[in-house]
């Protein structure tokens, strides 16, 4: 082959390669447009498909645990995170305090236990909210409710909990105002979110966050230093921002050696489960259920790469 030929070759590849890239790119921020038009929509759907997958195979709450020592058991990880949070915020005096995305509630169950203040979770999901009715507490509400609306609420707080949720807002900068106009002066806001590393290029974003993005109904990631411009820009004082990737290897591991376990058992006689799945959430519900095994993998690579940093932010009304 002549080198003219070998380099046109070469060439024709070349964009053959980038224009399937685009493609994909293409279809991905079609999704990621959707979900950001529809989250409400897209949430619901996601969590009466997978709310009680999730309570099987990971926990009752679906936020991680921070690991101290490599030998910690769950529980103890657990009671220690739990504890760290309801200090950060200063919970035991704080008169009202609000959990955004209780999801099925016993975090915001622990939090009234640790408190004479009233407590409130809001969840957009009414398939999370359905599994609240276990907790009774006389300073404890639960309320369907949406995080982009929080400020119709009519109340206000002086202590703000979001755990491992944030991610799946439509305009995080936007949230971040409405929460802090039912924020008191002095009261605290504690968020654990998945964020993406800095300075990804566009290729790696797409390779290695999309799928699970698209699998979890997650319209963006956003950054560490986005985060802080938008608690700047609506009158936060930073307290503390943390890294925790190192923290949480434990939980990706078991929801990825789970979900592996998951798929080992898998054989005929799971047909009629789901069947009754298909039967009860549609072909959609059933597809999202399948997706959880693609995602769970996706996103383990997310984290051994260190593409996806799960961060700590606590920050104080001003
Ligand atoms: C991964 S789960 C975390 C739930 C809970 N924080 C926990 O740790 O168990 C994400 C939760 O966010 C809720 N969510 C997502 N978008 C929301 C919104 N706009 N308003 C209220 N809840 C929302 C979902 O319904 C779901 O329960």
């Amino acid at each position: 082959m002549s080198w003219g030929i070998r380099r046109n070759f070469i060439n024709c590849m070349e964009r053959l390669i980038l224009t399937s890239f685009n493609m994909y790119s293409f279809m991905y921020k079609k999704d990621f447009k959707y979900f950001k038009e529809h989250y409400d929509e897209s949430i619901e759907k996601m969590f009466a498909a997978v709310s009680d997958l999730y309570a099987q195979y990971w926990h009752d709450f679906f936020h991680f645990a921070l690991f101290d020592k490599k030998k910690q058991s769950w529980r103890s990880a657990f009671k220690r995170t739990h504890k760290r949070y309801l200090q950060d915020l200063k919970v035991k005096t704080a008169k009202n305090v609000l959990e955004l995305a209780c999801g099925r509630g016993r975090f915001t169950y622990i939090i009234a236990k640790n408190t004479k203040g009233n407590v409130l979770g809001i969840d957009i999901s009414k398939s999370q909210l359905s599994h609240t009715k276990r907790f009774k507490r006389k300073n404890l509400r639960f309320k369907h409710h949406d995080i982009m609306k929080v400020d119709e609420l009519n109340e206000k707080f002086d202590a703000v909990i979001f755990l491992d949720a944030a991610c799946y807002l439509p305009d995080k900068e936007k949230a971040l105002q409405k929460i802090s106009k039912v924020m008191n002066s002095g009261a605290r806001l504690l968020i654990l979110d998945w964020c993406k590393a800095e300075r990804l290029n566009a290729l790696q974003e797409e390779l290695v966050l999309y799928p699970f993005m698209r699998y979890w109904a997650i319209p963006s990631l956003e950054t560490r230093k986005n985060y802080e411009k938008y608690f700047k820009k609506s009158g936060f004082k930073i307290l503390k921002i943390m890294d925790m990737n190192i923290k949480v290897k434990k939980d990706w591991e078991f929801g990825y050696e789970n979900a592996l376990k998951a798929l080992k058992k898998l054989s005929v006689n799971d047909l009629p489960k789901f069947i009754w799945k298909r039967m009860k959430l549609g072909s959609e519900g059933l597809r999202l259920i399948k997706e959880q095994f693609p995602a769970a993998i996706y996103i383990k690579v997310g984290y051994d790469i260190g593409f996806l940093r799960y961060v700590y932010f606590l920050v104080e009304k001003e």
